[in-house]
């Protein structure tokens, strides 16, 4: 009885550690080694090579080793009996809302575009907002949003909120659903995108979105790359209807280097970093995951498969 690590980032043995110093009763196999397969009961992936779970027979539930799990549902071949669980980690939510605040107060004091004329040797004073004018608008309301939610009013910034669920009680207004969007989207001066990558969500960061927000308001993607439709963005950008865009997450990963994003003044690149699982932090539902499976208990932090997330 076993678990098998695959990544696709060199992160294995990080991992692998990680849990054998808190269960070292736990035998645990990274995807370079002599693995018997049949052992295996768990698998936990991040951007695990589609198709690679149909090796490990006995494979009794699949742990994601992110908050995200779309390259889990991206892969056709898993079986569909097998639970799904993705991670829920106080770090990944306060990471977040460190990184949103660090963008959108950047921004806002104009942090990159003075980084950017200093490789021009440029010396032009620019505008900027203080944080109690600004109205951020959140979409995607679960424990990441709400966390960034809660540090960007901290500072002084009013939030709006968008969901197509229900959400806990919250202290700012939240609308809901398409017909609610409009509404949301009008308000947002600097829209951060915080939603899970589904069928529905792929796309939704589109022209209409940018035509909806403020004139001259600001973009964060630090969800997912295929949320956010490229030329779209770049049109709104180049037509002044965007100030600039933050954007962590891209369709391909590393961002390939004759995208047009990289040489784009209003854009603003980083490799997605803006929460990253913490091995040490996270191993603990893993190992109480993989004993529940193995008592049969059903795991925690299950993702839905009707609603892929
Ligand atoms: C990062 O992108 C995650 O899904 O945790």
């Amino acid at each position: 009885m076993a678990i098998v690590i695959l990544r696709n980032d060199g992160l294995v043995d990080v991992w692998k550690a990680a849990l054998n110093a808190q269960a070292p009763d736990i035998p645990v196999y990274g995807s370079g080694e002599d693995i018997p397969r049949s052992d295996i009961k768990m698998a936990a992936v991040w951007k695990h090579p589609p198709g690679s779970l149909k090796s490990y027979p006995n494979l009794q539930g699949i742990q994601g080793l992110g908050a995200g799990v779309d390259f889990i549902f991206d892969d056709a071949e898993i079986r569909k009996d097998l639970p799904i669980m993705r991670v829920v980690d106080p770090y990944l939510a306060s990471d977040m809302a460190e990184f949103v605040l660090a963008l959108t107060t950047g921004m806002l004091k104009r942090i990159q575009d003075y980084k950017y004329n200093e490789s021009l040797s440029l010396w032009k004073p620019k505008t900027y907002q203080r944080f109690k004018e600004v109205t951020v608008g959140i979409m995607g309301l679960g424990k990441l949003g709400l966390a960034v939610a809660e540090s960007l009013k901290s500072v002084g910034f009013s939030v709006v909120g968008w969901t197509r669920n229900s959400v806990p009680e919250v202290n700012f207004p939240v609308f809901r659903g398409g017909g609610e969007r409009i509404n949301f989207l009008n308000r947002s001066q600097v829209l951060v995108c915080l939603l899970p990558l589904t069928p529905e969500t792929r796309g939704i960061l589109n022209r209409d979105v940018f035509n909806a927000l403020p004139s001259g308001a600001r973009l964060i993607n630090v969800a997912r790359g295929p949320l956010l439709v490229d030329g779209e963005l770049l049109n709104a950008l180049d037509q002044g209807m965007l100030a600039e865009a933050c954007l962590d997450v891209f369709h391909a990963e590393p961002l390939p280097a004759d995208h047009p994003f990289w040489k784009h003044p209003a854009v603003h690149i980083t490799p997605h970093i803006a929460s990253v699982s913490d091995p040490k932090s996270v191993a603990p539902q893993i190992i109480s995951n993989y004993r529940r499976l193995l008592r049969g208990e059903s795991p925690e932090n299950l993702v839905s498969r009707n609603a892929g997330y």
